[in-house]
């Protein structure tokens, strides 16, 4: 599968201030794309932009009005929206239901799976207006099967999954090419300094890099609605789901 051409784009990307999403700006900053860097971590931010030159505005994901106002942000200046890469999240390990206290589930289903609804919503309009895009999804490997670790973080990455899954035919209809990546485990701050310990137990890390090399080749797919794969050392594949019975 060829990368995708970014040179002259625009691009914007939640989460983008540490981890796969500061990886995925750097990556698409380096292929000529003007880069919109989102995130609720402010100092953060405000770190990649005076590092890199890149724009850096507050994106909570979860707060619809926030995503409105970006739309209207964006339709104005720059006027145009190419790619749009939804990779904000955050992770729980909480295992145990009782223990999964209403604040804690809405907080994480809010952030991982209504992030990316309103993301998708607020900004297609623009997508289909520049004459068609890409919207990008960092789904996880979670979204595939259970993880009985992390209940709130599987269940929203499983609806995030069923979204693309199911948008995807309406959105090619107008023009808009959308699909998810699901990494496998990756030096960030969700592993907390816990490498070399997986890795002892057997478990491959892959370091954020080669997830931002991994969305290139996802946004260059003639494919839509997939969900990618990706595991260290290998490129990502679409997981092929098995048929639905009776359809
Ligand atoms: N690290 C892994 O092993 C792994 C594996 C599979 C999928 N993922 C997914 O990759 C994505 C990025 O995670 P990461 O591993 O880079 O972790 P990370 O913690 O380094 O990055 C997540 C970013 O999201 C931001 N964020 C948190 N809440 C937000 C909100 N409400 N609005 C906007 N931004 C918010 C954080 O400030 C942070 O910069 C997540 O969706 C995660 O589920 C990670």
């Amino acid at each position: 599968m060829a990368e995708v051409e970014l040179s002259g784009r625009v691009v914007l990307v939640t989460g983008a201030a540490s981890g796969i999403g500061a990886a995925c700006t750097a990556r698409y900053a380096a292929h000529g794309a003007t880069v919109i860097a989102t995130d609720v971590d402010d100092a953060a931010g405000k770190r990649l932009a005076a590092d890199t030159g890149i724009r850096y505005r507050t994106l909570d994901v979860a707060d619809p009005a926030q995503w409105a106002l970006l739309a209207e942000e964006l339709e104005a200046d720059p006027g145009r929206l190419d790619v749009v890469h939804l990779n904000a999240g955050i992770r729980q390990g909480i295992g145990d239901i009782t223990e999964l206290d209403d604040d804690a589930y809405q907080r994480i289903i809010g952030i991982n799976q209504h992030g990316v609804f309103y993301g998708i919503r607020a900004t297609v309009g623009l997508l289909e207006r520049t004459g068609g895009g890409n919207v990008l999804v960092t789904a996880s490997r979670a979204s595939l099967g259970p993880l009985a670790q992390d209940l709130g973080y599987v269940m929203s990455k499983h609806a995030v999954a069923g979204l693309v899954r199911s948008v995807a035919d309406d959105l090619r209809t107008r023009g808009v090419h959308i699909n998810a990546i699901c990494p496998a485990t990756v030096d960030t701050g969700f592993v907390g300094g816990h490498r070399a310990r997986l890795e002892a137990a057997g478990i491959e890390v892959m370091d954020p890099e080669e997830v931002a090399a991994g969305a290139m080749t996802v946004l260059g797919s003639d494919l839509v609605g997939q969900c990618f794969v990706q595991l260290a050392g290998k490129p990502p594949e679409p997981f092929k789901f098995t048929a639905v019975p009776g359809r």
